[in-house]
């Protein structure tokens, strides 16, 4: 298969789509149960490993022939050149002429990717160093605010890819993180938020980290401003922002005419995009709560994942198997979403942030060369820290019309053993994963004495499909580890989708149209718009 057959054949023209969507005609009406029952070692075959992962996919609605058909789709959709396109630095943004080199803001001192002449690794250390120092400064109280006070509390202002990464990174790694210090996220627009953040802080020891790539989002702005008029409403004069702001961004020219000082911006680049940034200068919040030290074992794991996405046979990768699943189930069995259910407390944060990860990367509609798909793209991400969800929405997955694939996510060790509370969590990993595969039978429900009535009502089809990952303990290696996965698995959908996983246009309209709303709010000019908006419009003006 040449390059460009692979970027020219449209997907439902290749051969192998052909080929799965008659395996598919076959595999629809097997059961789960069958498929354990005819091959005992199921279990312990259709697993992979990687990385400090443990991916259990053997209860999903497959075959060895699907995985084969799905691997030779990924082989025809080019997946391992694209792959290695977007670890070399080309530019595999096509819409916004960009390479895609998150990957380069984990590789280790000393490897090197060269892009238009600059060794882009070297950079990115380059500003690890300059944030490990700040971050021991700030972590040691030697950085002094305005009136010589230590820094006690910090408030990252961003939002998207300048918000989710942090707020995520500081829940799942509290245990790591240092108590003495208070983090606060500021993201929505809405006051509340910026009042609620800030309440009961003192200005002369807080310190506001300004994270945006672009530096011009309308949200991001406006609660910095705000963070301002807060400050200097206490410390009085401009200069306290040099003690009292940094900047982390890719855009020095509006972080020097915001007032903050180009020496407290810590950069990044256009190739990061805003939802694969987390580990760049926009976790310096993430250093901050955890270390230098923490965050290299965080960005140690995300390079462990990454090597093994880019050197492990496709058959045994596991963002490569769980990318071609999504894909198996969101096209051929119509799948609309995918849960994903930590059972970790600490990972409450972890659906929200990858429901941007996934569905800003995927949610497409035309091809790298701006075709209409004719088929289905990125799935609707959602879930909940289990065992919460257990009693609120299970019910739908376990006994609903749709089909849910999840992923469960689980660990072999607690931070905070306390008596047998552990087990208790993992015992329903398993038992969920149990009971969506296998069911319980009408045969089963009615020897257990229950009256013909009620028996449909407590009749569980199973054959629902899940992924078990497994790793041995939450630290910030294996949450690298985690959100690495869930980054080549996209990756992977949109390979074979040959959509333009990182650009995310699709958000540009709305804002747009805000700007053009906000003067008509706020003055009583002629209002040009459809009747619906026109009306809402003049409704909220007698409201507000
Ligand atoms: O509106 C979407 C978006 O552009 C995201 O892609 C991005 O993560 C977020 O806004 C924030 O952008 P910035 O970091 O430039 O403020």
């Amino acid at each position: 298969m040449s390059t460009t057959d692979a970027t020219t054949t449209p997907l439902r023209a290749r051969a192998a789509w052909a080929s799965l969507e008659r395996h598919h005609g076959a595999i629809r009406e097997r059961h789960l149960r069958e498929l354990f029952a005819g091959d005992p070692m199921r279990g312990e075959r259709l697993v992979a490993e990687g990385a400090g992962l443990y991916l259990d996919y053997s209860k999903n609605r497959i075959t060895d022939e699907t995985i084969g058909l799905l691997l030779r789709l990924a082989e025809e959709c080019g997946l391992a050149e694209r792959r290695d396109a977007m670890f070399r630095g080309e530019r595999i943004n096509v819409s916004e002429n960009r390479s895609v080199l998150h990957v380069a803001l984990r590789m280790p001192k000393g490897e090197s990717v060269v892009v238009d002449g600059v060794d882009v690794v070297k950079e990115v250390h380059e500003v690890l160093d300059r944030m490990s120092a700040f971050a021991d400064r700030v972590r040691s109280g030697e950085w002094k605010g305005h009136t010589g006070k230590a820094i006690k509390n910090v408030v990252n202002i961003g939002i998207g890819g300048s918000d989710l990464g942090p707020v995520m990174a500081y829940e799942a790694l509290r245990h790591f993180s240092r108590r003495d210090l208070t983090f606060r996220f500021v993201s929505n627009v809405d006051s509340t938020d910026f009042v609620e953040a800030t309440r009961g802080l003192a200005p002369e020891e807080t310190l506001f980290i300004v994270s945006s790539k672009t530096f011009t989002t309308l949200e991001t702005m406006t609660n910095a401003q705000s963070a301002r008029e807060w400050s200097l409403g206490t410390l009085g004069d401009d200069s306290a922002i040099a003690k009292h702001f940094v900047a982390v961004s890719t855009n020095a020219e509006e972080v020097t005419k915001f007032g903050i000082d180009p020496d407290n911006m810590f950069g990044f680049w256009d190739w990061v995009g805003g939802r694969y940034s987390m580990d760049s200068a926009i976790g310096l919040s993430t250093m901050l709560a955890i270390g230098p030290d923490g965050f290299r074992d965080l960005l140690a794991g995300f390079h462990a994942l990454d090597e093994h996405f880019r050197t492990t046979p496709l058959e045994r990768n596991l963002p490569v198997l769980m990318g071609l699943l999504a894909v198996w189930y969101g096209d051929f069995f119509d799948a609309q979403t995918v849960g994903v259910m930590p059972y970790s407390q600490y990972l409450q944060r972890f659906p929200a942030y990858l429901q941007q990860l996934t569905m800003e990367s995927n949610g497409k509609h035309v091809t790298l060369d701006g075709r209409r798909v004719d088929y289905q793209t990125g799935a609707v991400f959602w879930g909940e820290p289990g065992t919460n969800g257990q009693h609120s929405f299970y019910q739908l997955i376990h006994q609903g019309t749709k089909l849910v694939p999840v992923d469960l996510i689980g660990f072999g060790k607690t931070l905070n053993p306390v008596r047998d509370h552990h087990d208790i969590l993992m015992s329903n990993v398993f038992a969920q994963a149990e009971a969506l595969a296998f069911g319980k039978t009408e045969d089963e429900v009615r020897a257990e004495g229950t009256p013909d009535a009620i028996v449909p009502h407590r009749v569980f089809e199973g054959n629902r499909p899940t992924n078990v990952i497994l790793a041995e303990q939450l630290t910030p290696y294996a949450l690298g580890t985690l959100v690495a996965l869930y980054e080549h698995s996209v990756f992977t959908q949109g390979t074979i989708w040959g959509i333009d996983s990182f650009d995310q246009w699709g958000v540009e309209l709305g804002k747009v149209l805000a700007k053009r709303i906000i003067p008509e709010l706020e003055s009583e000019t002629e209002l040009a718009h459809d009747s619906s908006t026109n009306a809402l419009i003049r409704r909220y003006r007698a409201l507000r």
